[in-house]
């Protein structure tokens, strides 16, 4: 038997891969992963033809125009703005760079799995708050706070749940934290709030007055490249040097970022996803509750269906592979009665939309006979 071993942090971790697989064709209806409804940005897959002769040059280390563009697209301090190899990469080098072996990092009980799985690779330990329904406690965290805390992760709005955190308990939050632990605001769909409702930040103000405050972005949701792998987060000055410095240097490849600084200028098509999620959302909602089934409230692109049973779940997830319709199951994240689905095209929605008419006539199901009979 081979003697070598990884790092004993490695023992404990309960890996975290998101579950793609499933399809029944090569081209299924995939609202399993949170991707943005109208696929690419025009302006995106024209920038990537044009590069196909640079293929042999490194890309930049860090890329002038692509933050320049995302300076542009969101008024914020290019100093500060530093793009990833998605913003996974930066959840996985916040961890790395601030847990000593055995250093907490606060998690919420349905918060986004990978914030778990980094803090546990890097040799942290992630402690959970519990939730107060499928809301965020900013009480529940800050009676976790040790001395041992380094990080605390939130995603707002947080994924599984399609919930937000209010701008007061984010204030809350930082005013009462000390501050040489730093909150982490993922703010990965953050666009599709678009300055819609007051009560939201994406947190990059707070960036600006505390040193221990970051915000984190991604180009995988409503700019539609998550094939590319890039993110970006804001930072205050040292944690934006400590990044910077152990970030693989070439970890933003040269596709992701010319497709990146097209896709971020691109306003029509920005424009043209949030206007589509927001026709889409309360649509596909109201005819899920119509066919009897619950879906919960969120406000991004993407909701939990609420099922009668983990059973059920389980059975409409399957129903719905057999017609080519790809949910996510809610098991890992311990919604076992809950799944998950993207707001999709036209055509994907409507076809969602006839597929859980049907299922409603399934056995099993545990719908209400009067709903049943429709
Ligand atoms: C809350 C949250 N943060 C980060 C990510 C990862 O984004 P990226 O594709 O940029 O790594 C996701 C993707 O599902 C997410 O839901």
């Amino acid at each position: 038997m081979s003697r070598v071993k990884p790092k004993s942090a490695l023992e404990r971790i309960a890996p975290y891969r998101p579950d793609t697989s499933g399809a029944v064709s090569a081209n299924p209806i995939r609202l399993s992963v949170n991707e943005g409804a109208l696929g690419p940005s025009p302006k995106a897959i024209e920038a990537l033809r044009q590069m196909g002769d640079r293929l042999h040059r490194y890309p930049e280390q860090i890329d002038a125009d692509l933050v320049a563009a995302i300076a542009n697209y969101s008024g914020l301090d290019p100093a500060r703005i530093l793009p990833s190899n998605g913003s996974d990469e930066l959840i996985g080098l916040l961890a790395t760079a601030y847990c000593n072996d055995g250093d907490e990092a606060i998690i919420t009980q349905y918060g986004f799995l990978v914030f778990r799985q980094s803090v546990s690779v890097a040799g942290g330990v992630p402690v959970i708050a519990p939730d107060e329904g499928l809301t965020v406690s900013v009480d529940a965290i800050l009676k976790l706070i040790s001395p041992r805390t380094k990080l605390i992760f939130l995603a707002n709005p947080n994924n599984p749940t399609g919930t937000m955190i209010p701008r007061a308990d984010i204030e809350r939050l930082i005013a009462t934290v000390p501050d040489h632990i730093i909150i982490v605001l993922d703010s990965a769909y953050a666009e599709y709030l678009d300055g819609g409702d007051e009560d939201y930040t994406d947190g990059a103000e707070y960036v600006e007055q505390h040193d221990n405050v970051v915000m984190l972005r991604t180009f995988s949701k409503i700019f539609g490249l998550g094939a590319l792998r890039l993110g970006w987060g804001y930072f205050p000055p040292e944690i934006y040097a400590t990044l910077a410095t152990i970030r693989g240097a070439f970890s933003v490849n040269a596709a992701a970022a010319i497709a990146g600084a097209a896709a971020v200028s691109d306003k029509a098509f920005y424009q043209r996803s949030l206007d589509h999620n927001r026709h889409w959302m309360p649509r596909i909602q109201a005819s899920i509750l119509q066919a009897g089934f619950t879906p919960l409230p969120s406000v991004a692109n993407f909701f939990l269906i609420r099922f009668a049973s983990p059973e059920a779940a389980a059975k409409a997830h399957q129903f719905m592979i057999d017609r080519d319709i790809l949910l996510r199951r809610m098991t890992p994240y311990g919604l076992p009665d809950c799944l998950r689905m993207s707001i999709g095209n036209d055509a994907e929605m409507e076809l969602v939309s006839a597929a859980f008419k049907d299922l409603s006539h399934i056995e099993g199901m545990g719908i209400a006979p009067e709903i049943k009979s429709k």
